[in-house]
């Protein structure tokens, strides 16, 4: 009593559907290493109204941006092997650049379910600039990838890149959005390196290459040391998602889309953070342990 269907489907482990529904509802995955996905999963919440969504949060791998490359990949295809299983998403987001820009390929040669990954916005960024200078603000995973070193040179020759590793905005964020009290000083110190001034010339282009980041969008506009363009890619990727499911996830259905989050520890889920959740529609909160075996 009171549990979705969905979370019955996750805890039986079965995919049966109601009968009554007229089309066939794909679910949709939202992966990421903590909660900053939520900043992806509110816009393909926005797309597919149809689809069920379930959140997943590798809390017990978090943060991703500190691991060793073959220990991430690893850590991922375990988790993923789990998650495939059940709920057996139709399609996957990946909402962390640190995963995205490594896992993608040996993800796609695994499983034959779309992944839809999120890497730094380069492009739009090149595009974006009229000073030339910009600032790609990521982890140290993200920014030390030949992946991301290959899009800058793909996409951003003319520009003058400025690549940030922020040790510790991803953790930030998370703290702000489990009650904790954040400092703007310490994000101020954090985003600083972003800031560059080069022959009169200002950085006017900061690509959000982590989806922690945008959760803290207001206090890093407030403590910048001038005024740039933010650039979040989430409506893109919601929009690309929209694409690859179309008409069945984009209908509207009565009583809206349903969302559950799993985490694989829980182990920081505190009052504040179900309350943040729940205003994000994730009331139903499931905790699948997988320990990180370093
Ligand atoms: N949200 C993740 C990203 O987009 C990373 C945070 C972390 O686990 O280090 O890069």
């Amino acid at each position: 009593p009171g549990r979705s269907r969905m979370q019955v489907d996750l805890l039986a482990g079965t995919t049966h559907r109601p009968a009554v529904l007229a089309r066939p509802v794909p679910t949709i995955l939202v992966f990421d290493s903590g909660l900053g996905g939520l900043t992806v999963l509110a816009r393909v919440g926005e797309v597919c109204r149809g689809a069920d969504i379930v959140y997943a949060a590798d809390d017990a791998g978090f943060p991703y941006g500190r691991l060793e490359e073959g220990a991430l990949v690893a850590r991922v295809l375990a988790v993923m092997e789990r998650l495939v299983a059940h709920p057996h998403p139709e399609l996957v987001v990946i909402a962390c650049n640190t995963a995205s820009t490594l896992v993608l390929p040996a993800l796609r040669a695994r499983f034959a379910i779309p992944f839809v990954g999120t890497v730094p916005a380069i492009k739009p960024a090149a595009a974006a600039t009229r000073s030339g200078l910009i600032s790609v603000l990521a982890t140290p995973g993200t920014v030390a990838r030949d992946y991301t070193r290959g899009l800058v040179s793909t996409y951003a020759g003319g520009c003058n890149v400025t690549l940030v590793g922020a040790t510790g905005l991803a953790a930030l964020a998370e703290a702000a959005l489990k009650g904790e009290r954040v400092e703007d000083d310490a994000i101020a110190a954090e985003i600083a390196p972003c800031f560059v001034e080069r022959g009169g010339r200002r950085t006017d282009v900061v690509t959000l290459s982590c989806t922690h980041y945008p959760l803290l969008l207001e206090p890093m506009r407030r403590v910048a040391p001038w005024p740039v363009e933010w650039i979040d890619p989430a409506p893109a990727i919601a929009r690309r998602v929209g694409q690859l499911l179309g008409a069945d996830a984009a209908a509207d259905r009565a009583g809206g889309h349903e969302a559950v989050a799993v985490f694989t520890s829980g182990a920081g889920i505190t009052g504040p953070l179900r309350i943040a959740l729940a205003g994000r529609g994730l009331a139903e909160v499931l905790i699948e342990p997988m320990p990180l075996v370093s």
